[in-house]
C-alpha cells in the first residue's frame, strides 16, 4: 500500500490546474450540488472544484493525516466501502486515486452507487510522461527510473483513460452512459529565475533522497542491487550537473504528465 506525504503532493500537483480547466466542463460544475472527491489527499482537486462550484465538495480519503490539510469538509473512509447512502451527490469523481489502488473497479462501483448523477475519474498514464532537459543525462535516467517502476509498482500506474471501468459498472436501470474522455497535459516547468521548489528538487537528487526511497519498488521492477547503486550514483551525479547548471542560469527542464478525464452519466 502507497503512502503519500503532505509535501510530495503538494509538489507533485502545484498549478496542475492553472493552465487551464477545460477538460473539467464535461463535469457541469456550475450545476452541482454535492460533490464527493474520492482520494482527495490534502485536497488539492478539492480546492480547483470549489473554486468552480457553488455546489459544496465534500473530501473523502483513508489517510487521516493528509485530510487535515484540506480545505473542504472531508471524510476519513475508504474508497471501496464509502460511508453515504445510496445517490448521495451528484457528482463522485477522484484524481490519481484508481492507479493506486489495487482493484480500481471496487471503487467505481461505489463512485456509482453514490452518484445521483455524473461519475468521473481522472488518472495519468505513467507510461506516456516526457522529461525534456537541458541536462542530457535527465531525460535517459528518468525514463529509465520510470521503466522500472512501471513494472516494480504493485497497481497498474499507467490506467489513464477508463472508459470501460465506468461503463461496466452499470446496472439494469441504471447505466452509466455518454461516456467520454478529453486528455490534460500537467506541464511542469523549471527555468530561471528558479524558485525554492526548483533548488529544493534539485538538492534531492544530488543526494539521490527520492531515487532512495524508490529503492524497493526499482528493485521489485528488474534491477539488480549492483544496478540500483549504480544508477543512483549517476541520478546523483546528474543532480550535480543540475545544479552547476541552476548556478550560471542555464538549466530547463519540462515535464508532461498526461491525464485522463473520464466523465460518465447514469441515467
Ligand atoms: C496520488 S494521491 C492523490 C491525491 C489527490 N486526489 C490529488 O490528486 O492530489 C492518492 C490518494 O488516494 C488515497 N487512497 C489510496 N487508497 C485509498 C483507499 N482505498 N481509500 C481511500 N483513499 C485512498 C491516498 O491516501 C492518497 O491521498
Amino acid at each position: 500500500m502507497r503512502r503519500f506525504s503532505a509535501d510530495y503532493l503538494e509538489e507533485t500537483r502545484r498549478g496542475m490546474w492553472d493552465r487551464s480547466r477545460e477538460a473539467l466542463a464535461p463535469l457541469s460544475l456550475d450545476d452541482r450540488e454535492l460533490i464527493l472527491d474520492v482520494g482527495c489527499g490534502t485536497g488539492e482537486l478539492s480546492a480547483v472544484l470549489s473554486e468552480e462550484t457553488d455546489g459544496t465538495v465534500i473530501g473523502v480519503d483513508r489517510d487521516r493525516k493528509l485530510l487535515e490539510e484540506t480545505t473542504v469538509p472531508a471524510v476519513r473512509a475508504d474508497a471501496t466501502a464509502l460511508p453515504f447512502e445510496p445517490r448521495t451527490a451528484d457528482l463522485v469523481v477522484c484524481q490519481a486515486l484508481l492507479i493506486n489502488l489495487p482493484d480500481p473497479s471496487r471503487a467505481v462501483a461505489e463512485f456509482v452507487r453514490c452518484s445521483t448523477d455524473l461519475v468521473a475519474a481522472i488518472e495519468p498514464d505513467n507510461s506516456a510522461v516526457t522529461v525534456e532537459s537541458t541536462v542530457s543525462l535527465e531525460r535517459e535516467l528518468a525514463t529509465q527510473a520510470r521503466s522500472h517502476y512501471i513494472q516494480g509498482v504493485q497497481t497498474d500506474v499507467t490506467l489513464g483513460t477508463v472508459p470501460e471501468l465506468l461503463r461496466s459498472h452499470g446496472q439494469p436501470g441504471r447505466e452509466v452512459t455518454d461516456v467520454h474522455t478529453q486528455r490534460y497535459d500537467h506541464v511542469k516547468t523549471i527555468e530561471p529565475p528558479y524558485d525554492q521548489h526548483a533548488i529544493e528538487a534539485a538538492k534531492r537528487k544530488a543526494t539521490g533522497s527520492q531515487i532512495a526511497q524508490q529503492r524497493e519498488t526499482l528493485l521489485a521492477g528488474g534491477m539488480s542491487p549492483d544496478e540500483y547503486d549504480a544508477f543512483r550514483a549517476s541520478w546523483r551525479e546528474m543532480g550535480r550537473l543540475i545544479i552547476d547548471a541552476m548556478q550560471n542560469g542555464t538549466y530547463r527542464r519540462q515535464e508532461t504528465i498526461p491525464f485522463y478525464v473520464t466523465v460518465g452519466k447514469i441515467t
